[in-house]
């Protein structure tokens, strides 16, 4: 089975962004397309951008460049759970993205997005670029969770709706599709 990695791009203290990716994870388990492996970017913990070398030249001169490039290189489709941060996504994010290159080539990616009333989708319409750019290939289908606060309940546990888990199964149907045709432009 293709891997799907679940990247949780939020890092501050007491994010929303742990137990909506706990949530989107236990769908895409079930869904049963995917063997769903979760990164935080905050266990990554990678330092502000330090590699001397573009890394299309995937010449990296660090050991958590080297891990990072492993994480990456070893999913076949990404699914970033993102929040909204001042109308765009984090800048952990970003900053995850720029260490590598080849590794995020040819891989589907879908989001989750959360935040105010706009659910995120400001962050994922400045995050579809950047991912183009490294050639992955963004599905139509998304996550939108506008105020997604209340549905956390007191042991720390999303409660999404139907509709909710819909949208999951239906960007995770997609990345399916899709990562089975990326299979062979990556042969
Ligand atoms: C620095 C910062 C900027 C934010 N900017 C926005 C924003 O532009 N739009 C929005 O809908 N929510 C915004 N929010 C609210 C966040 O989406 C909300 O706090 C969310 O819980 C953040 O995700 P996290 O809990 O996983 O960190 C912002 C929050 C922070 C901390």
């Amino acid at each position: 089975m293709p891997t799907l990695a679940v990247i949780i791009c939020s890092t501050r203290p007491g994010r929303v962004g742990v137990p909506i990716a706990n949530w989107f994870s236990s769908i895409a388990v079930a869904h049963g397309g995917f063997d769903v492996e979760m990164i935080d970017l905050k266990e990554v913990n990678l330092p502000q951008y330090d590699e001397p070398n573009h890394p299309v030249l995937a010449d990296y001169v660090h050991d958590h460049t080297k891990r990072w490039s492993a994480t990456v290189s070893r999913a076949d489709a990404f699914v970033f759970v993102t929040p909204e941060y001042n109308h765009s996504f984090s800048a952990a994010t970003k900053n995850a993205i720029d260490f590598l290159h080849n590794e995020w080539h040819h891989k589907a990616v879908g989001f989750v997005s959360y935040g105010g009333v706009s659910g995120g989708t400001r962050a994922v319409q400045a995050l579809k670029p950047v991912c183009t750019a490294l050639r992955m290939v963004p599905t139509v289908a998304g996550v939108i969770l506008p105020l997604p606060f209340g549905l956390v309940d007191d042991a720390g546990i999303f409660r999404g709706d139907d509709a909710m888990a819909g949208a999951a199964n239906a960007t995770l149907d997609e990345l399916a599709r899709w990562t089975q045709t990326l299979k062979a432009m990556r042969a």
